[in-house]
């Protein structure tokens, strides 16, 4: 633990030296002042949209841009940064009091890391390896599972390629079968998807591997109907939730999926490269290691063994376990609501100005993104129009498809800046 005068002072130091090495000064500054106070949690219970307003300011964005693709990172707030810097400025000074606690950093079991994300996520410690992101542990499920040529993984047609391609990767190589179902757009209820995959599982289906919040459509899937599906027919079930820490809250051994994948520097607000992967107890002795080093053959270590990756950056550990404190100081429940009530918002906006809806009707299936088609508009141009005039940040898909993250961050009257945003588009476009 550092003591804020030490942590205060160690600021100051870096910021000299920032200066120094021709660190823009805006950034050295900021180093030097104390990060503003978290608000007052009775804020909440009086005003939200202060309580929210108060909470915007310990992010970095300018107050002038509007930042709608959280989806694909997110922004480290103050706290998160802060600890970051702790941790380098703990560990680079190499003077650590076990001349074998040597920062060569990718053997440690990291319980003081793993500890407060296993409380945050729901599961053991023993289950929980730290590794870089969901593409990653995505990579080591995909590679570390014994399947035969013929077996097949089945998945939905909306995973991500970081989900997707490790997979795909293994069946040009080994020979196994990568099946897909459709999703519809949006995805009407739970019970559709459940049919849909239950319908596609053959006597050679392996594993289902599905995201539990999609990239394409931010459509919340049905993980833990899911999970209990593959179960029951004795099939592995692999979960990309690269989205989902932070978004939601998440319990991960009550959703009772055997494997589970998160990039938590997109909805946690961690430090990019902090992701982890989780592997069931009862799966762990059945998945290999992919990236080897000491101790891959040591099933005592648990999951411990993925996280030996060689020499990694310990320093955004420390600014995901920071990530999770404040999370938990906010309260998951409060910060889930943020996220729907703002995406519900933006969602009726949009269709009101008639965009066509492929955000889920079913509440359930739906948190924080929003994603509508507005054919004829091109995805491209506006999304360089919207940055380019208006300094807001937009992304999608080909050819029209606009997907909006709304993470708590964002207050109301960006919402409304970028609605009005939209609408000089359209109009500007319609009088051309
Ligand atoms: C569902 C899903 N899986 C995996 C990824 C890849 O994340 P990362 O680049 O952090 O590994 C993303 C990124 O957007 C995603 O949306």
């Amino acid at each position: 633990m550092i003591h804020r005068r030490g942590f205060l002072s160690s600021f100051a130091g870096i910021a000299g030296a920032a200066g120094a090495l021709g660190v823009a000064p805006k950034w050295a500054a900021l180093l030097q002042q104390e990060a503003p106070k978290l608000p007052d949690s009775a804020l909440y219970g009086s005003n939200d949209e202060a309580y929210w307003t108060e909470m915007r300011k310990q992010f970095l964005i300018p107050t002038d841009e509007v930042y709608l693709n959280n989806g694909t990172v997110g922004s480290s707030p103050m706290p998160v940064l802060r600890a970051v810097f702790d941790g380098y400025n703990d560990t680079e000074k190499m003077a650590q009091s076990d001349p074998e606690d040597y920062p060569i950093w990718g053997y440690g079991a990291w319980n003081e890391f793993r500890d407060p994300l296993a409380e945050f996520v729901g599961c053991t410690r023993d289950e929980l390896a730290l590794v870089r992101n969901a593409t990653e542990a995505n990579s080591y499920i995909a590679n570390g599972l014994d399947m035969k040529p013929g077996d097949e993984v089945l998945m939905t047609d909306q995973e991500h390629p970081g989900g997707e391609q490790p997979w795909n990767l293994r069946a040009k190589r080994y020979g196994i079968v990568v099946k897909k179902i459709t999703l519809p757009k949006p995805v009407p209820n739970a019970a559709a998807v459940l049919n849909l995959f239950n319908d596609a599982i053959t006597p050679r289906t392996r594993v289902l591997f599905f995201s539990h919040i999609t990239t394409v459509t931010g459509v919340v899937l049905p993980a833990k109907e899911l999970s209990a599906l593959a179960r029951s027919k004795g099939i592995l079930s692999a979960v990309d939730g690269a989205h989902v820490a932070g978004m939601m809250r998440l319990n991960l051994h009550e959703l009772g999926c055997d494997m589970y994948t998160s990039s938590p520097h997109k909805w946690l607000q961690a430090p990019k490269g902090s992701g982890f992967l989780y592997v069931r107890d009862e799966v762990i002795d059945r998945l290999w290691n992919t990236i080897v080093t000491a101790g891959w053959d040591e099933p005592k270590l648990r999951a411990e063994r993925f996280q030996r990756i060689g020499s990694s950056n310990v320093p955004a550990l420390w600014g995901m376990r920071a990530a999770v404190q404040l999370a938990n100081q906010i309260g998951m429940e409060r910060i889930e609501k943020r996220h729907r009530q703002m995406a519900d918002y933006i969602l009726k906006e949009m269709v009101q100005r008639g965009a066509e809806s492929w955000t889920s009707p079913d509440a359930a299936l739906r948190c924080a993104i929003a994603s509508v088609n507005v054919a004829p508009i091109q995805i491209t141009e506006i999304e360089n129009w919207m940055w380019k005039t208006k300094k807001i940040r937009i992304r999608g898909g080909g050819p029209s498809k606009i997907r909006l993250s709304t993470p708590y961050y964002l207050l109301r009257k960006d919402v409304d800046r970028y609605l009005a945003a939209f609408d000089e588009y359209k109009k500007g476009k319609a009088a051309a």
